[in-house]
């Protein structure tokens, strides 16, 4: 008889848990179906105007609702309020200028700002701004001076069910197309990183030489909005061939060197509650910006910035661009995305770096588009168990700045979007539970909402809506 000492041992893989530990708890609460049920139809079937208090799990946004370290609170007290030459601001300056090699950097508010004070040097009527799928604001600082947002954004981007690691991609011909056409009025060629419209999805490292090489043939600059950039940089390390050696500092740097500036909402991979900034490597564009800068957000060392949150901002880019920190994150999202494929739920495949998109188009077959799929899917969702998500479809798209038409040629998708370090999975498990539940009973969906009142631009925050 052999001895159990004798049987080969099996020793099991360790899971992998989250890089930290919990120090700080805040309570949520459950809500009954009726109670949301009423709670919704007064906010006019408007997610955006829920009060917080409403919404048991929130999905709505990843900005800004992060969960800042202990070493980013420790430093909040060290912040330096001085109006001019903060030491917070020269702290924040030099992890910059390390991720991105960019010399010169601009605080702002947050990313919209960061935007209206470039693109207000930079982008002029009748002006054209090719892209991957632009971020609304983006497109809202674009359209709003007469100028035109062209998405160059790869095809595969808009099948849901394909499964590619960089769906993100800017399509260069497209983008050589777009410059070959409109030459001069080509104002800069903007990439997102990683793309927030096409489901979180990441643009490749060899397609960011590719923008470089054609941004080069026409003698363009291009700029990164980063909002997301050290996700970008996590998908480049773990799905793209020669990277996974390289530390994710290497990899931002590689990935700034193709760019010429970058707009920053530091709200999402900078893990602050408020924040933003302009970064670049040409002294024309930072002489442009800081003429815009001063009367919109203030002077040039805090640009709408606390001297504190520059302290805790320059702390959380110096962290979230370690492996361990990205890892627990996007593990999470995809552990949403493989709960989501036990019960069929179709979404943006594969997961996004920040957040689920649901494809409401293959969900809610039977509710036609001018009723808003995705609209509909996400007032279920809240009913079902208050869970807050947003549309990124049809209402987000507005309407044809000429025609007046609604937008219906995008996709319709319903963003479940995981705020950094906040939830565990077990929030994850009630997410996807009562999304199964709606999808469960998807057929005896069958009619959506129409608008009563909207706002000419981003109407989705203030829409109101009345069930058909
Ligand atoms: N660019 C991208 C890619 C974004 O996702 C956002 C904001 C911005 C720019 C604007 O930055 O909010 O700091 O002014 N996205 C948020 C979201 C609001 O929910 O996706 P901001």
């Amino acid at each position: 008889m052999r001895q159990q000492n004798d049987l080969p041992l099996k020793t099991m893989e360790l899971p992998l848990a989250e890089s930290w530990k919990i120090k700080m708890v805040e309570p949520i609460r459950t809500s009954t179906r009726s109670e949301r049920e009423q709670w919704i139809k007064d906010a006019h079937y408007n997610l955006f105007q829920l009060p917080s208090d409403q919404v048991y799990i929130d999905l709505l946004t990843d900005s800004g609702t992060g969960a800042m370290s202990d070493r980013q609170w420790a430093a909040l007290m060290m912040g330096d309020e001085s109006y001019a030459g903060s030491r917070s601001f020269f702290e924040l300056r030099d992890v910059v200028r390390r991720l991105t090699g960019f010399e010169y950097v601009i605080p702002t508010h947050q990313g919209r700002a960061a935007e209206n004070v470039l693109f207000s040097y930079l982008v002029h009527e009748g002006d054209v701004v090719p892209g991957n799928s632009h971020f609304d604001t983006t497109k809202g600082h674009i359209e709003s001076r007469h100028a035109k947002a062209v998405d160059c954004t790869v095809d595969a981007a808009r099948d849901t069910q394909l499964e590619l690691p960089f769906k993100g991609n800017v399509d260069t011909g497209k983008l050589d197309a777009v410059l070959a056409k409109y030459g001069d009025k080509v104002s800069f060629i903007i990439v997102t990183i990683t793309n927030n419209t096409a489901g979180g999805q990441p643009v490749s490292m060899q397609n960011l030489r590719e923008v470089r090489a054609v941004a080069d043939k026409y003698g363009k600059r291009v700029i990164l909005d980063s909002a997301r950039f050290a996700e970008n940089a996590y998908f480049i390390k773990t799905r793209e061939e020669g990277y996974a050696d390289k530390t994710i500092k290497e990899i931002t740097r590689e990935m700034f060197s193709y760019a010429d500036g970058m707009t920053m909402s530091a709200k999402k991979d900078g893990i602050v509650n408020m924040g933003g900034f302009i970064a670049t490597r040409h002294e024309d564009w930072y002489e442009g910006a800081k003429n815009f800068c001063i009367p919109f957000e203030g002077y040039l060392t805090y640009g709408g910035m606390n001297g504190r949150d520059m302290a805790a901002l320059a702390v959380g880019l110096d962290e979230n661009t370690e492996f361990d920190n990205l890892a627990t994150r996007i593990r999470q999202v995809e552990y949403l995305a493989a709960r989501l494929d036990e019960f069929g739920i179709p979404y943006q495949r594969p997961a996004g770096g920040h957040a689920i998109f649901v494809d409401a188009s293959l969900v809610l077959t039977k509710v036609p588009k001018e009723e808003f799929p995705a609209q509909t899917l996400a007032i279920e969702l809240y009913k079902e168990a208050g869970v807050r998500g947003c549309e990124i479809g049809y209402l987000l798209a507005d309407r044809d700045p000429v025609t007046r038409e609604n937008r219906f040629g995008g996709l319709d998708l319903l963003r479940l979007c995981i705020p950094r370090r906040v939830y565990t999975n077990n929030h994850m498990d009630v997410i996807a539970v009562a999304l199964k539940n709606v999808y469960d009973r998807r057929d005896s969906i069958t009619r959506g909402y129409e608008i009563t009142w909207e706002a000419e631009l981003m109407r989705h925050f203030t829409v109101r809506l009345k069930p058909l």
